[in-house]
């Protein structure tokens, strides 16, 4: 399913002016300054995988079909690629969420979760340079990627703030294809970012 790209800021009013845009800029910038640690990506992917499969059984159960539902989480480490990507069998995300969830503080959890402040997939889209998010729930699947929002941030330019563009790729993933429901979050590390390569702990292909 496509869509037409979209900024998922634009509900944060940046449209407003310069200033505000910079005061939103800062915000990201702040919350990105909260992760300092090598595996930060892969425990915020990973959080909200565990959340989203959670929030799925809780919902299978009040529709009397958990016999049916086995979670699944797929973690997969590309060295080639140097990227990681989280693929999970949850809930998975609607329109109107797939549009909003990588805005700073928006977070649509409720209840005992292990993520509640609405900043771990703002990290990991806007602390790096390609990020690649899959949704697929009863009536809205789609695909779409963010291609230099790092380096957006960093800039001190007022260009246009980076768009979720739609990611044509026929296949995105083994265990996303499966899945009859959830997300699958792709990131790619570079020369700029925190970690620079996958490779570097010493993992061999
Ligand atoms: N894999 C996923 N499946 C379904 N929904 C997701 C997934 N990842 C994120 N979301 C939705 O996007 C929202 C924003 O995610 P984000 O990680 O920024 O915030 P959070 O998990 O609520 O809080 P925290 O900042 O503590 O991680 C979540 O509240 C959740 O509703
Ligand atoms: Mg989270």
């Amino acid at each position: 399913m496509s869509f037409t790209p979209f900024d998922p800021l634009s509900f944060k009013n940046t449209k407003v002016n310069d200033a505000a845009l910079g005061a939103l800029k800062r915000e990201i910038e702040n919350i990105l300054s909260s992760y300092v640690g090598w595996y930060d990506p892969f425990c915020e992917l990973i959080q909200n995988a565990l959340d989203a499969v959670e929030a799925r059984a809780e919902y299978e159960k009040s529709a009397g079909t958990e016999e049916l539902y086995r979670p699944q989480i797929e973690i997969r480490i590309d060295l080639d690629d140097n990227a990681l990507t989280v693929t999970d069998n949850g809930i998975g995300l609607d329109k109107e969420k797939f549009e909003q969830f990588l805005a700073p503080n928006f977070s649509f959890k409720t209840g005992n979760t292990r993520g509640h402040k609405g900043v771990g997939a703002t990290y990991v889209a806007y602390g790096f340079n390609y990020i690649r998010v899959s949704t697929k729930v009863p009536g809205f699947e789609a695909s779409g990627r963010i291609l230099n929002a790092k380096n957006w941030l960093k800039s001190h330019t007022t260009g246009t703030n980076p768009k979720v563009e739609p990611d044509e790729s026929p296949r995105v993933d083994g265990a996303f294809d499966k899945n009859d429901r959830g997300v699958a979050v792709t990131v790619r590390f570079d020369e700029t970012t925190h970690p620079k390569r996958l490779d570097w702990v010493g993992a061999q292909r």
